[in-house]
């Protein structure tokens, strides 16, 4: 019965208002009330926060009581009041599952990028003590059973800020595996992240041993990757690193069963020749109806918020689906795999979404 309620619901609320839950519809009304909440979510109390660089802040939450625990290696979405506007980005969760389980809290590693519109400005609108919001924990990027049950060493490699899933899955497993386990860690020089938790783990786990690595002064990662035992490859970093690891696997057959990625930058392939020939979108907003003109080779998220046009965002790397919208008619193209849309009405998510000709949206 439960279960037909929330078929009916779910039906209506994406037939009838475009979303996909009616609480999701309801959100702007409630928040109006309540301004802190939101569907879906759980709450989090701060109860560490701490520079750690002068461009990483670490902050450690502890998960009100029906969260449920994260597997080392996912992923949740934060959403911080800002200037009155709710602002939400997904990071990964940087600490074991025994400690979400055990103690109920989790720690967040979070790189300040200096041109971005939530990182730098943590500090400001948070506080130690303050709640946020929270989703339950998501992706899948996590160790699969069949590669803790077998001899097969597991090669890490990590790029940057994608060294955290790493820490949360050997602070969880590194004790229960048998095999080598290796890092191989990529960042700029002196900007390597849990040097001291790496040092400590190498030096108590025999079986572990890690690499910090520059690419200018190291060179490519296919320098590096030692395949004879047919390892397990887990990868998380910037597009540039995961594809460029993927060719040097390919070159010597490794078995594509064994690689499991996470990519934190959608693979933008730029349109071909016409790249840079305006397209026309009608846009309906709060009922106005306008036309703007954009490009071909940008996400429409951007393009909408360089034109001043008042978007909701979270992630802005279509996980959160807070930039989901209606799109009337027209084509966009799937910045993370390059598919193309329907013509027809479709809800379509800005971030991760290139305009391929005129489009009808409404937001
Ligand atoms: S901003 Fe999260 S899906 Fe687009």
């Amino acid at each position: 019965m439960k279960k037909l309620f929330q078929r009916i619901s779910q039906w209506i609320a994406q037939n009838l208002f475009h979303h996909q839950s009616l609480s999701g519809y309801a959100q702007p009304l409630i928040q109006w009330f309540k301004p802190g909440w939101r569907s879906h979510a759980w709450r989090a109390k701060v109860v560490v926060m701490q520079q750690v660089k002068a461009d990483v802040i670490e902050l450690e939450l502890e998960v009100a009581g029906s969260w449920p625990s994260h597997q080392a290696g996912q992923h949740v979405q934060l959403t911080v009041e800002m200037n009155g506007r709710l602002t939400s980005r997904v990071f990964t969760i940087a600490s074991s599952e025994q400690l979400a389980q055990q103690q109920r809290r989790i720690r967040l590693v979070i790189k300040q990028y200096s041109r971005g519109q939530f990182t730098p400005k943590l500090a400001e609108f948070i506080n130690t003590g303050d709640w946020l919001n929270i989703s339950r924990p998501m992706g899948e990027f996590t160790l699969p059973d069949t590669a803790s049950n077998t001899t097969r060493p597991v090669l890490m490699i990590a790029g940057g800020s994608g060294i955290t899933p790493f820490i949360a899955l050997l602070e969880t497993h590194l004790a229960k595996l048998q095999q080598p386990v290796s890092l191989l860690y990529f960042a700029k020089k002196d900007q390597h992240l849990f040097n001291e938790a790496l040092a400590s783990m190498a030096l108590s786990h025999k079986h572990f041993s890690y690499q910090l690595l520059v690419r200018e002064t190291d060179g490519d990662i296919a320098n590096h990757l030692d395949l004879d035992d047919k390892p397990w490859v887990m990868m998380c970093g910037p597009a540039a690193l995961t594809s460029s690891t993927h060719k040097a696997l390919d070159a010597v057959g490794h078995n594509d069963d064994l690689r499991i990625q996470e990519q934190f930058q959608p693979t933008s392939q730029p349109l071909q020749s016409d790249c840079d020939k305006p397209v026309t979108i009608g846009l309906k907003l709060q009922g106005l109806y306008q036309k703007l003109t954009l490009k071909k080779n940008d996400n429409l998220l951007s393009q909408l918020e360089q034109q001043g046009v008042a978007v909701s965002s979270g992630c802005r790397m279509g996980v959160c689906h807070q930039c989901q919208c209606v799109k009337r008619s027209g084509i966009v193209r799937d910045t993370r795999s390059g598919q193309l849309s329907a013509p027809g009405e479709q809800l379509i998510q800005l971030c991760v979404s290139q305009p391929l000709g005129a489009l009808e949206l409404e937001l």
